[in-house]
């Protein structure tokens, strides 16, 4: 068997992992041939391919980003890109494809699907915004890699009685915001899924330092919004998806909070900080198994479907089921944190 692979969308800690993994199992296990395709969905509307064996991956547990590139492109969005896509699979005798990426990769490889590509897909972002899987790889790391920073931020901050605003990414769902700031001891946490009031914001503050607590932590999800009229928001392109290119909540927040509250304030955007470096153990891990249940998958001819993390283990569900709708932060998940904010 000839099983392609392709890594889409934004980049994370854990993609290499994942192709180590599947080569790993492809090589040993299956005795297949693994094909990489250059820069997501555009490798396979170019036909850019790479050869995947042991030598190739050799080393590239601990390395982050992925070995084979990626981007947004979307072929359903490329003049003839579906078309291309299809005569690349054809001309490269791939008799399954091993997609890696979020809801917009794996969105693509489920319409291929009813053009006959034999696609399986495996769950990747740091958002963790994707449906039936507990957790994708890339999140652990993320969130560790914000929370060493408000750790940092936190002596900075007490040193000079400052608020310091944290914007970290998250561009639907504030996962990464919710869990960084609940283990960095945020005092505030603002995620898309809940428009927040700026006023109540400087309220929470303003009582902080009444009782003497003049530093404070405030996470803020590069997504959120402030409720409807309160805050002007700034606004930048489009990619090939439909997503708005996002950052710059926390300054704005941060004049907000300077204006109105007069207290020493500075912003850090942490932005694509969470998206490099060397995953943590439990990506490395997550995503090691992800790749092998994917190669399993494709050799027992289970398409359009997704693997996903459940109750511990690695099952495979209807790729819909992971890219049908994102997985928010629900109310009951933000009581939890309302607990330590303030
Ligand atoms: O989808 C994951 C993500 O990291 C989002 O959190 C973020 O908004 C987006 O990718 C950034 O995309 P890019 O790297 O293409 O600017």
């Amino acid at each position: 068997m000839r099983i392609g692979v392709l890594t889409g969308g934004g980049d994370c800690p854990g993609l290499n992992a994942v192709l180590r993994a599947i080569v790993r199992r492809a090589d040993t296990g299956l005795d297949h041939t693994v094909i990489g395709f250059r820069y997501g969905w555009r490798g396979l509307i170019e036909g850019a391919t790479v050869s995947l064996d042991r030598a190739a991956v050799r080393g590239t547990l601990p390395r982050g980003g992925t070995i084979l590139g990626s981007s947004r492109t979307n072929p359903y969005k490329t003049e003839g890109g579906v078309e291309r896509v299809l005569r690349t699979l054809q001309r490269e005798a791939i008799d399954a494809l091993i997609a890696i990426g979020g809801e917009d990769t794996l969105g693509v490889a489920r319409k291929l699907g009813a053009e006959g590509v034999r696609a399986v897909g495996v769950p990747k972002t740091i958002d963790n915004d994707l449906s039936a899987t507990e957790v994708t790889f890339g999140f652990d790391t993320a969130v560790q890699t914000a929370v060493d920073a408000i750790d940092r931020l936190h002596t900075t901050a007490e040193s000079h009685d400052r608020v310091m605003v944290v914007e970290v990414m998250g561009r639907h769902a504030g996962w990464v915001a919710l869990h960084s700031g609940l283990a960095g001891g945020a005092n505030a946490i603002l995620i898309p899924e809940r428009s927040f009031d700026v006023g109540a914001l400087c309220d929470r503050l303003e009582a902080r330092h009444a009782r003497g607590e003049n530093a404070s932590i405030v996470v803020v999800a590069e997504g959120a919004t402030p409720v409807e009229g309160t805050m002007t928001l700034l606004s930048g392109e489009i990619d090939e998806f439909g997503h708005v290119r996002l950052g710059g909540i926390g300054g704005r927040v941060a004049d907000e909070i300077r204006a109105r509250t007069g207290f020493d304030t500075r912003t850090t955007i942490l932005g694509h900080v969470l998206r490099g470096g060397t995953p943590t153990a439990f990506d490395r891990i997550l995503a090691s198994r992800f790749g092998v249940e994917a190669a399993d998958a494709a050799h027992d001819g289970d398409f359009a479907t997704m693997v996903a993390l459940q109750c511990d283990r690695i099952v495979r569900v209807p790729i819909e089921a992971g890219v049908g709708g994102l997985k928010l932060v629900d109310p009951e998940r933000y009581a939890l944190a309302e607990v330590f904010l303030g």
